[in-house]
Protein backbone atom coordinates (compact mmCIF):
# COMPACT_ATOMS: atom_id res chain seq x y z
CA UNK A 1 0.00 0.00 0.00
CA UNK A 2 1.34 3.58 -1.26
CA UNK A 3 1.33 6.30 1.61
CA UNK A 4 -2.44 7.61 1.55
CA UNK A 5 -1.27 11.15 1.97
CA UNK A 6 2.28 12.71 1.36
CA UNK A 7 3.18 16.22 2.96
CA UNK A 8 5.98 17.98 2.13
CA UNK A 9 7.89 20.98 3.24
CA UNK A 10 9.01 22.56 -0.20
CA UNK A 11 12.35 24.40 1.23
CA UNK A 12 15.84 25.41 -0.45
CA UNK A 13 14.57 27.44 -3.65
CA UNK A 14 16.22 30.26 -2.23
CA UNK A 15 19.37 28.75 -1.96
CA UNK A 16 19.16 26.82 -4.82
CA UNK A 17 19.51 30.15 -6.28
CA UNK A 18 21.93 31.45 -4.53
CA UNK A 19 24.62 28.18 -5.50
CA UNK A 20 23.70 29.13 -9.07
CA UNK A 21 24.50 33.21 -8.29
CA UNK A 22 20.70 33.85 -9.29
CA UNK A 23 17.82 36.08 -8.04
CA UNK A 24 15.68 33.90 -5.52
CA UNK A 25 12.55 34.48 -7.40
CA UNK A 26 14.28 32.41 -10.25
CA UNK A 27 14.55 29.99 -7.53
CA UNK A 28 10.89 29.92 -6.64
CA UNK A 29 9.99 29.44 -10.68
CA UNK A 30 11.90 26.57 -10.34
CA UNK A 31 10.34 25.38 -7.64
CA UNK A 32 6.88 25.85 -8.95
CA UNK A 33 7.91 23.87 -12.36
CA UNK A 34 8.63 21.16 -10.15
CA UNK A 35 5.20 20.32 -8.46
CA UNK A 36 3.93 18.67 -11.77
CA UNK A 37 6.44 15.70 -11.81
CA UNK A 38 6.41 15.51 -8.02
CA UNK A 39 2.53 15.63 -8.49
CA UNK A 40 2.63 12.98 -11.34
CA UNK A 41 4.82 10.50 -9.83
CA UNK A 42 2.38 10.75 -6.92
CA UNK A 43 -0.67 9.82 -8.82
CA UNK A 44 1.53 6.92 -10.61
CA UNK A 45 2.07 5.77 -6.86
CA UNK A 46 -1.34 5.55 -5.97
CA UNK A 47 -1.00 8.32 -3.46
CA UNK A 48 -4.45 10.16 -2.79
CA UNK A 49 -3.04 12.95 -1.13
CA UNK A 50 -0.82 15.54 -1.37
CA UNK A 51 0.02 18.38 0.48
CA UNK A 52 2.40 21.23 0.08
CA UNK A 53 4.07 23.84 1.95
CA UNK A 54 3.83 26.88 -0.07
CA UNK A 55 3.82 29.94 1.80
CA UNK A 56 3.87 29.87 5.69
CA UNK A 57 1.75 32.78 7.94
CA UNK A 58 5.59 33.87 8.87
CA UNK A 59 6.71 34.04 5.44
CA UNK A 60 4.92 37.30 5.19
CA UNK A 61 8.70 38.87 6.85
CA UNK A 62 10.04 38.55 3.73
CA UNK A 63 10.97 41.37 1.54
CA UNK A 64 7.82 42.67 -0.04
CA UNK A 65 9.29 41.98 -3.89
CA UNK A 66 9.77 38.32 -2.77
CA UNK A 67 5.98 38.21 -1.37
CA UNK A 68 4.79 39.78 -4.08
CA UNK A 69 6.39 37.41 -6.46
CA UNK A 70 5.26 34.39 -5.42
CA UNK A 71 1.71 35.51 -5.40
CA UNK A 72 2.58 36.31 -9.10
CA UNK A 73 4.25 32.55 -9.56
CA UNK A 74 1.12 31.31 -8.09
CA UNK A 75 -1.22 32.62 -10.49
CA UNK A 76 1.17 31.73 -13.97
CA UNK A 77 1.29 28.21 -11.53
CA UNK A 78 -2.52 27.77 -11.92
CA UNK A 79 -2.90 28.94 -15.31
CA UNK A 80 -0.30 26.81 -16.63
CA UNK A 81 -0.92 23.58 -14.66
CA UNK A 82 -4.79 23.26 -14.73
CA UNK A 83 -4.58 21.27 -18.27
CA UNK A 84 -2.06 18.74 -15.97
CA UNK A 85 -4.87 18.84 -13.13
CA UNK A 86 -7.60 17.81 -15.73
CA UNK A 87 -5.02 14.76 -17.65
CA UNK A 88 -4.18 13.26 -14.04
CA UNK A 89 -7.70 13.74 -12.11
CA UNK A 90 -6.39 16.27 -10.12
CA UNK A 91 -8.63 18.03 -7.54
CA UNK A 92 -6.82 21.62 -5.79
CA UNK A 93 -7.60 22.58 -2.88
CA UNK A 94 -5.80 24.88 0.27
CA UNK A 95 -5.75 24.94 3.73
CA UNK A 96 -4.29 28.52 5.39
CA UNK A 97 -6.16 31.85 5.31
CA UNK A 98 -6.44 31.86 2.07
CA UNK A 99 -8.80 35.39 2.45
CA UNK A 100 -5.86 37.25 3.48
CA UNK A 101 -4.17 36.71 0.10
CA UNK A 102 -4.48 39.12 -2.92
CA UNK A 103 -7.64 39.22 -4.54
CA UNK A 104 -6.41 38.09 -7.77
CA UNK A 105 -4.61 34.92 -6.37
CA UNK A 106 -7.94 34.06 -4.28
CA UNK A 107 -10.25 34.65 -7.36
CA UNK A 108 -7.11 32.18 -9.53
CA UNK A 109 -7.58 29.93 -6.55
CA UNK A 110 -10.82 29.76 -6.70
CA UNK A 111 -11.17 29.02 -10.53
CA UNK A 112 -8.94 26.54 -10.10
CA UNK A 113 -10.97 24.67 -7.11
CA UNK A 114 -14.06 24.51 -9.14
CA UNK A 115 -12.76 23.21 -12.63
CA UNK A 116 -10.83 20.54 -10.61
CA UNK A 117 -14.02 19.80 -8.24
CA UNK A 118 -14.56 16.42 -9.95
CA UNK A 119 -11.51 14.80 -9.92
CA UNK A 120 -10.75 11.95 -8.82
CA UNK A 121 -7.38 10.26 -8.68
CA UNK A 122 -5.38 12.92 -6.54
CA UNK A 123 -6.28 15.92 -4.21
CA UNK A 124 -3.26 18.46 -4.33
CA UNK A 125 -3.90 20.97 -0.96
CA UNK A 126 -1.88 24.03 -1.23
CA UNK A 127 -1.35 25.03 1.98
CA UNK A 128 -1.22 29.04 1.55
CA UNK A 129 -0.93 31.75 4.48
CA UNK A 130 -0.80 28.70 6.65
CA UNK A 131 0.14 27.97 10.21
CA UNK A 132 -0.71 25.70 12.88
CA UNK A 133 -0.87 27.62 15.59
CA UNK A 134 -3.20 29.87 13.56
CA UNK A 135 -4.76 26.77 12.60
CA UNK A 136 -5.27 25.78 15.57
CA UNK A 137 -6.44 29.18 16.83
CA UNK A 138 -8.57 29.08 14.29
CA UNK A 139 -10.23 26.24 15.78
CA UNK A 140 -10.33 27.26 19.11
CA UNK A 141 -11.87 30.01 17.81
CA UNK A 142 -14.88 28.04 16.39
CA UNK A 143 -15.20 25.67 19.47
CA UNK A 144 -15.73 28.78 21.80
CA UNK A 145 -18.28 30.08 19.39
CA UNK A 146 -19.85 26.98 19.37
CA UNK A 147 -20.22 26.34 22.59
CA UNK A 148 -21.23 29.64 23.58
CA UNK A 149 -24.61 29.48 21.25
CA UNK A 150 -25.31 26.25 23.34
CA UNK A 151 -24.39 23.84 20.21
CA UNK A 152 -21.34 22.24 22.00
CA UNK A 153 -20.99 21.28 25.53
CA UNK A 154 -17.30 21.58 26.73
CA UNK A 155 -17.17 18.12 28.85
CA UNK A 156 -17.81 16.14 25.52
CA UNK A 157 -14.93 17.87 23.98
CA UNK A 158 -12.51 14.85 22.47
CA UNK A 159 -9.54 15.38 19.86
CA UNK A 160 -11.95 14.74 17.37
CA UNK A 161 -13.95 17.61 18.03
CA UNK A 162 -10.76 19.17 17.48
CA UNK A 163 -10.17 17.92 14.62
CA UNK A 164 -13.52 18.57 12.84
CA UNK A 165 -12.72 21.97 13.26
CA UNK A 166 -9.48 21.99 11.37
CA UNK A 167 -8.47 23.15 7.98
CA UNK A 168 -7.92 19.15 6.85
CA UNK A 169 -10.83 18.22 8.57
CA UNK A 170 -11.85 16.09 5.32
CA UNK A 171 -8.44 14.77 4.76
CA UNK A 172 -6.77 11.87 6.71
CA UNK A 173 -3.46 12.41 8.49
CA UNK A 174 0.11 12.78 6.42
CA UNK A 175 1.51 8.92 6.62
CA UNK A 176 4.72 10.66 5.09
CA UNK A 177 6.14 13.89 5.87
CA UNK A 178 9.23 15.13 3.30
CA UNK A 179 11.38 18.35 4.41
CA UNK A 180 14.16 19.53 1.27
CA UNK A 181 16.83 21.51 2.23
CA UNK A 182 17.58 19.29 5.28
CA UNK A 183 16.23 21.50 7.48
CA UNK A 184 15.44 19.27 10.77
CA UNK A 185 12.22 21.27 12.04
CA UNK A 186 8.31 21.72 11.09
CA UNK A 187 8.09 25.34 10.66
CA UNK A 188 4.75 25.49 12.51
CA UNK A 189 3.00 22.87 9.59
CA UNK A 190 0.64 20.60 10.53
CA UNK A 191 1.83 20.01 14.33
CA UNK A 192 -1.57 18.19 14.84
CA UNK A 193 -1.43 16.22 11.87
CA UNK A 194 1.65 14.79 11.83
CA UNK A 195 1.45 12.95 15.07
CA UNK A 196 1.78 9.91 14.03
CA UNK A 197 3.59 10.65 10.80
CA UNK A 198 6.98 8.89 9.32
CA UNK A 199 9.53 11.81 8.72
CA UNK A 200 11.95 12.27 5.70
CA UNK A 201 14.47 14.55 5.42
CA UNK A 202 16.63 14.74 2.53
CA UNK A 203 19.71 17.30 1.77
CA UNK A 204 18.23 18.44 -1.65
CA UNK A 205 17.26 21.45 -2.35
CA UNK A 206 13.46 21.77 -3.29
CA UNK A 207 14.09 22.33 -7.20
CA UNK A 208 16.58 19.47 -7.17
CA UNK A 209 13.53 17.15 -5.78
CA UNK A 210 12.34 14.65 -8.41
CA UNK A 211 10.45 11.71 -9.08
CA UNK A 212 13.35 9.41 -8.13
CA UNK A 213 13.58 11.15 -5.08
CA UNK A 214 9.74 10.57 -3.78
CA UNK A 215 10.06 7.26 -5.04
CA UNK A 216 13.44 6.92 -2.74
CA UNK A 217 11.40 8.29 -0.06
CA UNK A 218 8.35 5.80 -0.05
CA UNK A 219 10.66 2.95 -0.09
CA UNK A 220 12.24 4.42 2.94
CA UNK A 221 8.88 5.01 4.45
CA UNK A 222 7.60 1.28 3.67
CA UNK A 223 11.25 0.15 6.00
CA UNK A 224 9.90 2.00 8.94
CA UNK A 225 7.73 -0.11 11.79
CA UNK A 226 4.89 2.08 12.78
CA UNK A 227 3.51 1.09 16.32
CA UNK A 228 1.11 4.27 16.94
CA UNK A 229 2.23 3.82 20.59
CA UNK A 230 1.08 -0.03 20.51
CA UNK A 231 4.31 -3.17 20.10
C1 LIG B 1 10.82 27.53 0.20
O1 LIG B 1 12.09 27.98 -0.15
C2 LIG B 1 9.72 28.33 -0.42
C3 LIG B 1 9.03 29.28 0.48
C4 LIG B 1 9.18 29.34 1.77
C5 LIG B 1 8.11 30.21 -0.14
P1 LIG B 1 12.79 29.15 0.63
O2 LIG B 1 12.45 30.45 -0.02
O3 LIG B 1 12.51 29.08 2.08
O4 LIG B 1 14.32 28.82 0.36
P2 LIG B 1 15.53 28.98 1.37
O5 LIG B 1 15.17 28.21 2.60
O6 LIG B 1 15.69 30.44 1.63
O7 LIG B 1 16.68 28.38 0.66
C1 LIG C 1 8.82 26.65 5.61
O1 LIG C 1 10.01 27.12 5.09
C2 LIG C 1 7.67 27.22 4.84
C3 LIG C 1 7.54 26.77 3.47
C4 LIG C 1 8.25 25.85 2.88
C5 LIG C 1 6.48 27.41 2.74
P1 LIG C 1 10.75 28.40 5.68
O2 LIG C 1 11.97 28.57 4.85
O3 LIG C 1 9.81 29.54 5.76
O4 LIG C 1 11.10 27.92 7.16
P2 LIG C 1 12.28 28.36 8.13
O5 LIG C 1 12.29 29.85 8.15
O6 LIG C 1 13.54 27.81 7.56
O7 LIG C 1 11.93 27.72 9.43
MG1 LIG D 1 13.44 28.17 3.63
Amino acid sequence: MPPQHIAIIMDGNGRWAKERGLPRLKGHERGAANVRPVTEECVAQGVKFLTLYAFSTENWKRPGDEVNGLWILLGHFLELELPTMMKYGIRLRTIGRTHELPEEAQQKLANTIAATAENKALTLILALNYSSRTELADAARRIAEDAKRGALDPATITPDTIGARLYTSEYPDPDLLIRTSGEMRLSNFMLWQLSYSEFYITPKMWPDFGKEDLRAAIVEFHKRDRRFGGI
